[in-house]
């Protein structure tokens, strides 16, 4: 059985659940992409902590060891941040390496460029963890949707914010406090500024935006408004109201132009989007053919967001086997029994 060869880069939150999920999966493996699916290293910027579960002979701190490594066929990038992450994709990418990456800052700044770096090198990019989380979004406005001319993308895509929100709302939390437990819970990023003003909601969106609408959209062309005016009071006078406050994403393909903005909204509480609480997301597309679609989910955190990684790592791993990932492959099915219902 082939070998395909995986180096994450980042053992944070995302980084272990997609080595766990890895390995988790490692007897399907066979069966989804035809090869052996295996993590050669994992780079991190201290070899010495302490990581539960993960093999600390795989550790390095010398991203060397993996870019001159030319067995591993695919990077995944979850480290975060801008540098060393853009130099780091972009050599791998350079070398031939296919590269899985949940990160949005990363995607909404210089996606383009790193697409066109890929298609020179004949590699692959996959980047669904980027927004929102383990929901599947971007395949189906790639792909799914692509015999519709769409013409809105909104709803709720940062996991923390809208977390703090439901607290606030529900427990009468804090904000402060709200923010500590999301960023306990490993939904929240590394600074959770981008967070709280409704950077990562906006970095989110222009993703969508460029997908959507066959544009390219950036982080700069979208109006960000975050929720830290929001207070314990207003949420309550929108109670009183018959509303929630929700921290909404909205981006549509108008006659003049495409418009992107994130802020705070009022919904009534007998809207779909007032329901979705803690660090859910869910995202409303509208198309000329499908009318409306809505996709709902877990927006971050550990497991979820490594499903969406490593329905990335997969796709990948079926091109590097079977040179294409969207075939329904039937050549190494499961052969499980049947069992007929009579009655
Ligand atoms: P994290 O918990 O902070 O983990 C970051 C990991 O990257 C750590 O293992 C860290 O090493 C390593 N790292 C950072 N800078 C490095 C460098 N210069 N060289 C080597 N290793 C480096 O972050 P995370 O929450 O897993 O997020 C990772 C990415 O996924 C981000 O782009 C984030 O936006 C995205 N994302 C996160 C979520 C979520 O729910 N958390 C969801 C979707 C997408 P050490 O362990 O040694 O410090
Ligand atoms: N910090 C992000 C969020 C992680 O809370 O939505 C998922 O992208």
């Amino acid at each position: 059985l082939n070998k395909v060869k995986v180096a994450l880069l980042g053992s944070g939150t995302v980084g272990t659940g997609v080595y766990k999920l890895i390995n988790r999966q490692r007897k399907e493996m066979p069966y989804k992409v035809g090869a052996d699916l295996v993590v050669e290293k994992v780079l991190v910027r201290d070899k010495n902590k302490k990581r539960e579960g993960i093999d600390s002979s795989l550790l390095t701190d010398q991203w060397e060891d993996i870019i001159l490594d030319d067995d591993i066929q695919i990077v995944v990038e979850v480290m975060g941040g801008i540098e060393p992450a853009h130099t780091y994709i972009k050599e791998a990418l350079q070398a031939g390496k296919n590269v899985v990456t949940a990160n949005k800052d990363l995607i909404a700044e210089y996606g383009k460029e790193l697409l066109d770096t890929a298609e020179e090198n004949g590699c692959d990019l996959l980047f669904e963890a980027s927004v929102a989380g383990g929901i599947p979004i971007l395949r189906p406005l790639k792909h799914c949707l692509a015999g519709n001319y769409l013409t809105e993308v909104m709803g709720i895509v940062n996991g923390t914010t809208n977390f703090i929100l439901t607290k606030m709302a529900e427990e009468g939390m804090e904000f402060k406090e709200a923010l500590a437990l999301a960023t306990e819970l490993g939904y929240a990023e590394a600074d959770p500024t981008a967070d709280i003003e409704g950077y990562d909601a906006g970095r989110k969106m222009a993703i969508m935006a460029s997908i959507a609408f066959n544009s390219r959209v950036t982080f700069d062309d979208v109006y960000t408004e975050g929720i830290t005016n929001i207070s314990s009071k207003d949420i309550q006078y929108a109670k009183e109201m018959g509303c929630a406050i929700k921290l909404l994403g909205v981006a549509r393909n108008t006659e003049t132009g495409i418009e992107v903005r994130v802020h705070p909204m009022l919904i009534p509480l007998d809207h779909p989007l007032a329901g979705v609480n803690d660090a859910f997301n869910a995202v409303f597309v509208h198309g000329d053919a499908v009318d409306d679609a809505m996709f709902y989910g877990r927006g971050a955190g550990e497991m979820p967001t490594a499903s969406a990684v490593m329905g990335d790592i997969i796709d990948v791993a079926r091109n590097i086997q079977f040179h294409c990932c969207g075939r329904i492959h039937c050549t190494c099915y499961k052969n499980l029994p049947i069992k007929k219902i009579t009655e």
